[in-house]
């Protein structure tokens, strides 16, 4: 037997792009690949990227200059780029890096196949189409790449929001929903094959409205019939927008126990004249009445967030609006940026705010956030948890994993393995994690 092609690719990004990754590599083993950890011994190199940074598609450029001299030293070494930046420039990566030989946009994964053959036999393949197929369905199913009792599941693709300053709506394409029948299929295939947690992704997750019977399906339906699956133990779900929070969605947060107590929610600014600006098509207060609705149904609900500093237009007062949503809501986690202009986005066409003052504002915001991230976590010690185990720890008998609420713990003597879930007391809050005891 011909010895297996090893298969490299290096993943930037969003979450989805993690479950794109592991999609990929099953597609790939299908026609013979092992993933490997190095690019130095790799058979095909795949940069699987990111368009949502600054500089984004320079970046690749240069990452992939520096793949020249492996590919000197094993000409048959195929190389591609995948993900939002394969979509967003195309052909022209062909145009600018001749040692590219492929080129796959991030709804065309199931002709990846196809496209290493082409490229075995010498020819360099772009695929950057938005069909009409459901390209998860058309990927054959190899061994689980992802290891592990988590697992993300892709519900959802897409954005039809176009807020002024993201790329997305672009990269992506329009929102499209999988269909009921086979997100199902694939949950009950993943808990068979020892998956216990599993967040569900979509760009805009909670837009989710795919055919189940009866018509169109919403998240939270789709939340409870998965709760109802035997072995399924966590259900999680990420990226939302507060417009599509319906009333059921926030009641399971109160009355499904399998919907963990974490929710991210983006709101990006607290002033309404820049969240007008930003086409958000909600204000700082609808924001925080939904907030108040989340808690009422989940008093212990950690939310995160994502912020932009340094919109165009922001001014200082704007800027403390945003400080005082902050400290409204009172975030567990949280992202922040400072914003850059995307090219082709109608924000990119306004004049921006100086990069000093904008880097100031992000070191005040970020400083905010990391006080109520680390009061947060504090605030765990004493609590009883329930901890889904992960890996082994460092220690002898040592176990680590996450909680409801999404922070790592570290549990001693924990006596479990690997997709057990216990309860246990939190005994420490380290920098960026827990220490519990078995309860
Ligand atoms: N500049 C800065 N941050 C951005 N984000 C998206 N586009 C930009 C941009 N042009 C941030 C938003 C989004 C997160 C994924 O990235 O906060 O929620
Ligand atoms: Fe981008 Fe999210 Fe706005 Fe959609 S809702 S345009 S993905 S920031």
């Amino acid at each position: 037997m011909a010895e297996a092609k090893k298969l490299f690719i290096k993943t930037y990004g969003c979450q989805m792009n993690v479950y794109d990754s592991e999609r990929m590599a099953e597609a790939l083993g299908a026609q013979g690949y092992v993933t490997t950890d190095t690019a130095e011994n790799a058979d095909m190199i795949l940069l699987n990227t990111c368009h949502i940074r600054e500089k984004a598609a320079e970046k690749v450029y240069s990452e992939l200059g520096r793949f020249k001299p492996l590919k000197a030293a094993n000409p048959d070494l195929k190389i591609g780029v995948a993900g939002c930046v394969a979509q967003a420039e195309g052909e022209e990566i062909m145009r600018r890096q001749p040692l590219v030989d492929l080129v796959v946009g991030p709804q065309t994964y199931h002709r990846l196949p196809a496209m290493e053959q082409a490229v075995r036999a010498g020819a360099r393949a772009v695929d950057t189409d938005f069909p009409e197929e459901d390209k998860f369905d058309h990927l054959p199913k190899g061994p689980r790449a992802g290891r592990g009792p988590t697992a993300f599941l892709t519900v959802q693709e897409g954005c039809d929001k176009f807020c002024a300053f993201c790329v997305v709506p672009y990269t992506r394409g329009a929102e499209v929903s999988r269909p009921v029948a086979r997100i199902m299929a694939e949950a009950r295939d993943l808990v068979d094959r020892g998956v216990r947690e599993i967040t569900l992704l979509g760009q805009n997750v909670n837009a989710y409205h795919g055919e189940g019977e009866g018509g169109a399906w919403t998240l939270a339906r789709l939340i409870r019939a998965l709760a109802k699956v035997d072995g399924l133990e966590r259900i999680r779900f990420t990226t939302s927008h507060p417009n599509d929070m319906d009333d059921d969605l926030i009641a399971a947060h109160g009355d499904e126990p399998k919907l963990m107590p974490y929710l991210h929610l983006p709101v990006q600014s607290g002033s309404d004249r820049i969240l007008k600006a930003m086409n958000r098509k909600h204000t700082a207060e609808s924001y925080l009445r939904l907030i108040e609705r989340l808690r009422a149904a989940r008093p212990d609900l950690l939310l995160s967030g994502d912020f932009i500093v340094g919109f165009p237009g922001e001014t200082e007062t704007d800027f403390d609006d945003t400080m005082a949503l902050v400290r409204a809501v009172h975030y567990g986690q949280a992202y922040s940026f400072k914003y850059s202009a995307r090219p082709g986005t109608p924000a990119a066409e306004r004049a921006g705010v100086p990069d000093d003052v904008a880097s100031d504002r992000l070191h005040r915001l970020q400083a905010l956030l990391t006080e109520q991230q680390r009061a947060t976590q504090d605030s765990m010690v004493g609590r009883e948890v329930s901890v889904l185990f992960e890996k082994p720890g460092r220690l002898p008998g040592q176990m680590v994993g996450k909680s409801d609420y999404l922070h790592a713990v570290h549990v001693k003597d924990a006596g479990a393995q690997i997709g057990q879930i216990a309860r246990v007391r939190v005994t420490e809050s380290a920098a960026n994690s827990l220490a519990a005891v078995l309860i």
